[in-house]
């Protein structure tokens, strides 16, 4: 670009020929550094990544914004780049899908699955190559990003299942010769905003199921893993193009705030998923309800797994560091707080501090690899930030609290013991690997504790007591939206509606009838008598 500058504007003094010159040498120097023109990571370009990718589609590829370079956590060296949408660019993006919904609307539903079928099997044919993308992108180990285009792929085939099986009730009318029934219509455009923390698969779930309730989507993927969106749309994208369908349908924006904000207060964006932290969701929930907007949130979680006296504790363990280590503390349902009863506490802490030295540690695609980087330096101020707090609060670190001497984003995973259950640092959503173990005696305590938070996303129990299982489920139990017994506070799977209460937004994705927030219900009373009765039997004459 810099080079074609030179060449064509005859009007520029000598001097800003030499200076693009210069910025084109060193614009050539850097690409040749990118990770994607190394032959290690010449699969990228299985992906159909180069080393600038349009960052917009819309039925075409462009973008003609700033331009983003993406930077692997493990080492800190960039990957590719990518040019965001402008807010042009997006205004372009939203007539388009609006154009194409008036084509996907009138497709019937199965017919809709039946395309959602096929990008299900288009992401089975990249599941390897994608789940290495997002190992490098995001920095989950390679088990974790091929696991999250599997939820994809699920709920592919669930939301093709669902195309036949949606729909509202005839219900009984008071009045003769009338039907009542419920009408279930797409809402139109459904803008998804997701986070870096899961950059395929929780768009997936909104896509796959909105597609086959009559939507189109626009995407914002989340800045820092703009290549992650890139290749996913590029494989949705080609589904579309082959059934000659508007491209449209599936558009994508990459960018940041503006594009976010535009997204939110956009009248014509019929329902807006956000996916991310309780601070921008806030952000986000209170541009789209000044507009009385739909919108469906899954914000913080601050998980806790609640360990009784009765407990298996050959369950406990595994599951806890599966849940607090795992995704490097990532996951909006990591486990950030464990609750021991008084009798097994320290055997507890004791197991957990020794599995936890065992857990190894490397590039994340490494097939060796337990546990990776954070995703970016600012989680590692976090990480720092927060290790220091809890130890002015009169926590312990039994293990980790140090950031690792190696390149890339690496911090030990830390076990915090003492704290108070109400201490502030243990109410705080701190998106890093550090679980705060706490001490109770009694059901009804750890109970509260639980409930206590703000954020209300998963929850465990671990216990062989069944009174207990379903007071725990019951209406005094956990308030969560994920209620869970002798397994860990994440790996859900995707059949179950997936999402949480209080500060963690209310929304629902995914399994169950998460469908109905992706659609609008019309109450339709049909009258074909000859008659006009009244409801509650009024006599209007
Ligand atoms: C998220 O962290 O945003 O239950 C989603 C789980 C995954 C999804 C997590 N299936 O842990």
């Amino acid at each position: 670009r810099a080079l074609r500058l030179v060449l064509t504007d005859a009007r520029a003094p000598l001097t800003s020929h030499l200076l693009c010159a210069s910025a084109c040498l060193r614009h050539r120097a850097a690409m040749s550094t990118l990770l994607i023109n190394q032959p290690t990571y010449a699969w990228l370009r299985e992906l159909g990544l180069r080393e600038e990718n349009d960052g917009v589609y819309n039925g075409t590829w462009g973008g003609r914004g700033e331009v983003v370079t993406s930077y692997c956590p493990a080492n800190n060296e960039p990957i590719a780049r990518v040019r965001q949408a402008t807010t042009k660019d997006y205004e372009e993006t939203v007539k388009k899908a609006k154009e194409a919904w008036k084509i996907w609307a009138d497709i019937p539903a199965p017919k809709r699955g039946e395309i959602v079928r096929q990008i299900g099997d288009a992401l089975r044919r990249k599941i390897k190559v994608l789940g290495s993308l997002v190992s490098l992108e995001m920095g989950k180990i390679y088990v974790e990003g091929v696991g999250e285009v599997q939820e994809y792929v699920d709920v592919c085939d669930y939301a093709v299942g669902l195309s036949r099986m949606i729909g509202g009730p005839v219900l009984p009318s008071e009045r003769p010769g009338h039907a009542l029934i419920e009408q279930w219509n797409p809402v139109g455009l459904v803008g998804i905003i997701t986070a870096f923390n899961f950059p395929v698969a929780v768009y997936g779930w909104n896509n796959a199921i909105a597609l086959i309730c009559g939507n189109v989507c626009l995407w914002k993927g989340a800045p820092t893993t703009p290549l992650t969106s890139v290749a996913v749309t590029k494989i949705v994208a080609e589904v579309l193009e082959q059934n000659n369908l508007p491209g449209a349908i599936c558009s994508m924006t990459c960018g940041g705030a503006e594009i976010g904000s535009a997204l939110a207060k956009d009248e014509r964006v019929d329902l807006v998923s956000f996916t991310g932290s309780t601070h921008v969701g806030k952000l986000v929930s209170l541009m789209v309800q000044e507009r009385f907007g739909r919108q469906l949130l899954e914000l913080g979680g601050n998980n806790a797994i609640v360990v009784f006296e009765d407990a298996d504790l050959n369950l406990v363990v595994p599951s806890t560091v599966f849940a607090a280590v795992g995704t490097a503390g990532q996951r909006c349902t990591t486990t950030r707080r464990l609750m021991l009863h008084e009798s097994i506490h320290d055997d507890v802490v004791e197991r957990l501090s020794k599995a936890y030295k065992q857990i190894r540690i490397g590039d994340p695609w490494d097939s060796n690899t337990l546990y990776g980087p954070l995703h970016t330096k600012e989680a590692v101020e976090q990480y720092k930030a927060a290790i220091e707090q809890a130890k002015q609060q009169g926590g312990t670190i039994v293990c980790g609290g140090k950031v690792m001497d190696r390149p890339g984003n690496y911090v030990e995973p830390t076990i915090i013991t003492g704290l108070a259950h109400d201490a502030p640092i243990v109410h705080k959503e701190t998106f890093v690997p550090i679980l705060y173990v706490l001490k109770f005696k009694t059901e009804e305590e750890a109970f509260s504790w639980n409930n206590e938070v703000k954020q209300g996303l998963s929850s465990s129990i671990f216990t062989k007591d069944m009174g207990r299982v379903f007071r725990w489920l019951g209406p005094k139990g956990s308030d969560c939206g994920i209620v869970n017994v002798n397994i860990p506070t994440s790996g859900a799977e995707i059949g179950g509606a997936f999402g949480g209460e209080k500060h963690t937004g209310g929304g629902r994705e995914s399994g169950s009838d998460s469908w109905k927030q992706y659609m609008r219900r019309s109450t339709c009373t049909i009258n074909y008598s000859k008659d006009l009765p009244l409801a509650q039997g009024i006599k209007f004459e």
